[in-house]
Formats: C-alpha cells, sequence, structure tokens
C-alpha cells in the first residue's frame, strides 16, 4: 500500500520527505550524515555541543562542526542555559552556514542534567523560554528548532512545563518542535509515549512537529507519523548501523518492500563510509571509528554476532579490511566436481 506523505517544513525549509536522521552523539558527523544522505536522508544534524565549547577552536569543535558542500541542509544543535552563551553559539553556527539552528532541551546525561543543561532545562520553563526569544531575536535569517521531552519527571501527568515551553517557543518564532516522547528521567528505557505526541500535533496542527522515541525501524517511522498525526519522524537508534533506513522508508512509503542491503552493497557503503573517516579524523582515530561503527553495522549482516565478534577484535586497518574481505563476500557459484 502507497502511503502517502507531506513534505516536512522547517521554516523556510522543505524536506521532499518526512524523516530525517536524529542528532546522535558519537554517531551524526560528517561522514555518517554523508552516508546517510546518500541512501536518501533528506536532513541530518550535528550531535549535540555544549553552547561555549562552541566559542572556541578544538579540535573536538572542529570534527563536530566539519561540513562540506554536500551536507545540506544541515542542523547545528547545542545547549546550555545562559541566554548571552547560546545567542553567541547560535551566531557561530549561522556563520558557518548550518541550515536550522537546533536548541537542546532533553539530554538525559547524567552529567549534563547536574550541571543545569539539556534535559534539565524541561524544569526551567520561563529560562527555557527567555533563551529562545534571545536566539530568535539574534539570528531571525534561520530556522529554529528546539529538542524537547515530554517532561522531568515520569510522573508528570499534567507535562505542564513542556506545554509552557512549548506555545511560548511558537510564540516567540520558533519554526518546529523536535519531540522525544520520553521524560528525561526515563533516559532512552521504557516505551516512548507516542499517544502524547498526538496531543502534541492536535494541539498545534498548524506547527511543524516531529515526532522521536521509538523508531525502531522503516516500519514504525511510517506508523508513527500515521498514528500520531507528526509532520516529521526522526530516525535515531533505528538507523545506527543502518543508513539504508531511509531508503527502505521511502520504498515502504511507494508501496514496495524495504529490502535488506546485499552483502556487496554492504561491502561497499562500508568502504565509502570509511574513506570518508579516514579523511575526516586521519589513519588512528579513523580506525578506531570504524571499528566501533562496524560493530553497529553488523546488525544488518545475516549473521550479526559472528561478524559483531569480528569487529570487536579490530585493531588496525589491515584488521579492519580484513573483516570486510571474510564476512562480506557473496558466496560464489559452487562448483561441483
Ligand atoms: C547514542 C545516542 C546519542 C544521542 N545523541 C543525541 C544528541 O546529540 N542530540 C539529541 O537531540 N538527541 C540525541 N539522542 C536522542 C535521539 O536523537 C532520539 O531522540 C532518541 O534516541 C529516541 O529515539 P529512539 O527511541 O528511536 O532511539 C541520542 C540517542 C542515542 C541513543
Amino acid at each position: 500500500m502507497t502511503t502517502v506523505l507531506k513534505p516536512l517544513i522547517i521554516g523556510g525549509l522543505t524536506l521532499d520527505f518526512p524523516v530525517v536522521l536524529a542528532a546522535l552523539a558519537g554517531y551524526s558527523d560528517l561522514p555518517y550524515r554523508t552516508i546517510c544522505r546518500s541512501c536518501g536522508a533528506p536532513f541530518a544534524t550535528t550531535e549535540v555541543m555544549i553552547d561555549r565549547f562552541l566559542l572556541h577552536e578544538s579540535k573536538l569543535r572542529r570534527h563536530i562542526l566539519k561540513s562540506d558542500a554536500d551536507d545540506h541542509p544541515v542542523g547545528g544543535q547545542f545547549m546550555g542555559s545562559d541566554p548571552d552563551l547560546m545567542v553567541q553559539a547560535a551566531r557561530v553556527l549561522r556563520d558557518l552556514g548550518f541550515d536550522v539552528i537546533d536548541l537542546n532541551f532533553a539530554c538525559p546525561v547524567k552529567k549534563v542534567v547536574s550541571r543545569k543543561r539539556g534535559g534539565f532545562m524541561m524544569t526551567q520553563p520561563a529560562a527555557v523560554l527567555e533563551i529562545v526569544r534571545r536566539v530568535r531575536e539574534a539570528v531571525p535569517d534561520r530556522p529554529l528548532m528546539l529538542k524537547l521531552r515530554k517532561s522531568f519527571v515520569l510522573d508528570d501527568p499534567d507535562c505542564a512545563a513542556f506545554w509552557e515551553i512549548a506555545h511560548g517557543a511558537f510564540a516567540s518564532g520558533v519554526d518546529a518542535l523536535c519531540v522525544h516522547a520520553r521524560a528525561v528521567e526515563q533516559q532512552y528505557m521504557g516505551k516512548a509515549d507516542w499517544n502524547f505526541l498526538t496531543s502534541v500535533k492536535k494541539a498545534f496542527p498548524e506547527r511543524t512537529i516531529i515526532g522521536s522515541g521509538d523508531v525502531q525501524n522503516p516500519a514504525e517511522a511510517l506508523r508513527m507519523i500515521a498514528e500520531t498525526g507528526v509532520d516529521g519522524a526522526a530516525a535515531a537508534r533505528g538507523a545506527i548501523g543502518n543508513p539504508w533506513f531511509f531508503k527502505q522508508t521511502r520504498e515502504l512509503a511507494a508501496g514496495r518492500p524495504a529490502l535488506l542491503p546485499t552483502l556487496d552493497e554492504q561491502r561497499e557503503l562500508l568502504l565509502r563510509h570509511y574513506e570518508l573517516c579516514l579523511r575526516q579524523y586521519g589513519e588512528r582515530k579513523g580506525v578506531m571509528t570504524m571499528r566501533h561503527l562496524g560493530i553497529s553495522y553488523a546488525r544488518v549482516h545475516p549473521h550479526p554476532k559472528r561478524v559483531r565478534m569480528a569487529f570487536v577484535a579490530v585493531k588496525t586497518m589491515e584488521d579492519w579490511t580484513g573483516v570486510l574481505e571474510i564476512h562480506y563476500r557473496e558466496p560464489g557459484p559452487v562448483s561441483v566436481a
């Protein structure tokens, strides 16, 4: 069955397909964004950065913010609690050519929350709205979106802080909300509350709402949009190690089966990803990055356990390409003597 999907609109941007690559720390760097775009992702975002790290040159900043002419449209994401720093950080991203400014008030990592950033801000709606207002004023020429959680504590039937932030944010000119339908307290555990997404879309029928949480596979991405009415879905853990997610979702939406990539296709894409990582990180970090990514790519291999173990044992570039030679060759025709 064909699913009719609307383009996803984020301010002045119109994306031809409403399933995007989520911001993913440790994954959504330039190499992976490039790979996901080649598989049909219409939009991707950097991993979250801390506002003040955006203001000073460093190797980490260089790696996270690295982009190129083909890496568009791209969102740049950061978090913090000081409006002055947040404004400066937003200007840095704008000046570097990021197409969307994305403020993260959702990160549940303990070290982040204890320093009053990310998800902690779901307890501070007035402070969030002050940041939003200031950033909107400072960077009027870029779409602005927020990443929010439904609440801070799990047991929060009203989610009053969410609603205060959402209403205030749209009133201040925010272009889209990406709503992770879990509480901060849940981190990444438990089921995402898709009913909450339904109520958000009902409350803001004319606004862009992107849903996040439990988009585990292409069918779930389409189901989230169909059942909750959100305008788009963000593929997060479902797209780690499976950049074909986007192609598969497009196929499913067109009423065709979502085929698994062949071993040849997997090998070719892994090699391309490897080259991009070497170019970005150099040999030492490149190999370690690809070891880590190889482990996640193993999930789509017909023998995931065996291939995961092979990537875990990788120490050198030769080891890594050796895994490809051994495990990513289509079995040839069997010759009968
Ligand atoms: C490894 C990992 C890193 C993440 N990094 C970020 C991040 O940098 N910024 C962000 O907004 N969300 C981040 N998230 C949250 C995801 O974007 C997404 O909201 C969440 O995983 C829920 O979707 P899922 O249940 O489909 O995985 C991260 C999630 C994971 C698992």
